[in-house]
């Protein structure tokens, strides 16, 4: 047992757990997803795994992403950057309900499957079914050979690593990184994006591990403002446009591993209910960056604050205006619009793990879960 336990801490490098260090791998995770495919400096970027698919998915009319938990939230952010890009349709279903829906398929129809393990049983499921109408079908898993993996007509793994922690972190962001990719790879193909944005991105995109090591380093900010939420009892998230899925994804983090309540919402969706909930305790927290929605974004902080809510917001290095508007800032560098859930979502993960670990839970292993959930 004893040499159990000493395995167990080499395994974890030095961290108190595995999620934790999994967080602080991300740097690494991303660039690992992005290594031999982006060459900003040539401009070019290649995906092998879509070599001889690349053309049907820049093509297609339609796509269609499935997946479950933090992989769907990786779906969502997804559609926005296809659409945006490519402009192509997209629809982002849980694998759960599309498999049981008699979803509408067509020859040819492509479809995006995300799964970190390969072997989530709705998801796979929901591959078969898609095929069986003659769907062509893209991957986006995390371990190589896994059954997802095989099942798939084309693909790209995202290169995370081993992930242990049954919350999901760094391959949230590989996928995010993938997703990226593919959908840069169809736009530029397509003729969608001009050259001089698709050269941008990738240049941005290399500089992503560097703005992700930087907000890390901001781990003891987010652990004191973790200490002051650890006994609340629910959250609010908000979002707005490629925050929204940030949004979400806090919410389940902190959910699956310290058992409060939470919910993410899209920003302006907040006056449509759950802004009855806002009273001094709740904490709320906003993804407030300096992106196209800012202003709009200030203005539901607004709101909340006119109802006492207490604000955490994360914001752009250097917005001035913010901290004095709400209780609690975390300071993120500024990344393209496009980019921002790569760079957003580490300050949640943080929260969450720290608000956890005050509660006492097994944040590794959370109650009634498992890594992957191979039940329907
Ligand atoms: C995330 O933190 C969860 N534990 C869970 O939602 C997970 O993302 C989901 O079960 C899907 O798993 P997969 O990516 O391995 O298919």
């Amino acid at each position: 047992h004893k040499v159990e336990l000493e395995l167990e801490a080499i395994e974890k490098g030095g961290f108190d757990h595995f999620m934790l260090k999994e967080i602080f791998e991300q740097p690494r995770s991303i660039a690992d997803s992005m290594r031999g495919r982006v060459k900003a400096e040539e401009g070019t970027l290649q995906l092998g795994g879509l070599r001889d698919y690349l053309d049907k998915l820049a093509k297609s009319k339609r796509i269609v992403i499935i997946g479950c938990g933090t992989s769907w939230h990786a779906g969502l952010v997804a559609e926005y950057i296809f659409e945006e890009l490519a402009r192509i349709p997209v629809e982002v279903e849980y694998a759960s309900e599309f498999r049981y829906r008699n979803p509408i398929i067509k020859e040819g129809d492509i479809v995006i499957a995300i799964s970190q393990s390969g072997e989530t049983a709705d998801t796979l499921a929901a591959i078969e079914l898609a095929k069986s109408k003659g769907a062509i079908i893209f991957g986006v898993c995390n371990v190589v050979g896994s059954s997802i993996a095989r099942a798939t007509h084309a693909g790209a793994f995202t290169h995370a690593g081993p992930e242990i922690g049954v919350a999901s972190t760094k391959a949230f962001t590989a996928q995010v990184t993938v997703l990226t990719l593919m959908a840069l790879a169809a736009a530029h193909r397509k003729g969608t994006l001009s050259e001089s944005l698709f050269r941008q991105l990738l240049t941005e995109l290399e500089s992503i591990p560097a703005k992700v090591e930087q907000v890390l380093q901001a781990a003891d900010k987010i652990k004191e403002i973790a200490y002051i939420f650890t006994y609340a009892r629910n959250f609010i998230y908000l979002g707005r446009g490629l925050n929204f899925p940030v949004a979400l994804e806090g919410a389940l983090k902190l959910k699956e591993i310290s058992y409060i309540h939470a919910e993410g919402y899209p920003a302006a969706e907040m006056k449509h209910g759950p802004i009855a909930l806002i009273d001094e305790d709740m904490p709320v927290v906003v993804i407030a960056t300096q992106d196209s929605s800012y202003e709009k974004v200030v203005s539901n902080i607004q709101e909340v604050k006119a109802r006492k809510g207490r604000v955490i917001a994360v914001v752009t290095e250097g917005d001035t205006h913010l901290p004095g508007m709400v209780d609690f800032t975390i300071e993120i560098p500024r990344v393209h619009d496009i980019l921002m859930p790569l760079v957003s979502v580490v300050p949640l993960q943080l929260l969450s793990y720290y608000i956890a670990v005050m509660r006492g839970r097994n944040v590794d292993q959370p109650r009634n879960l498992a890594k992957s959930v191979t039940v329907e």
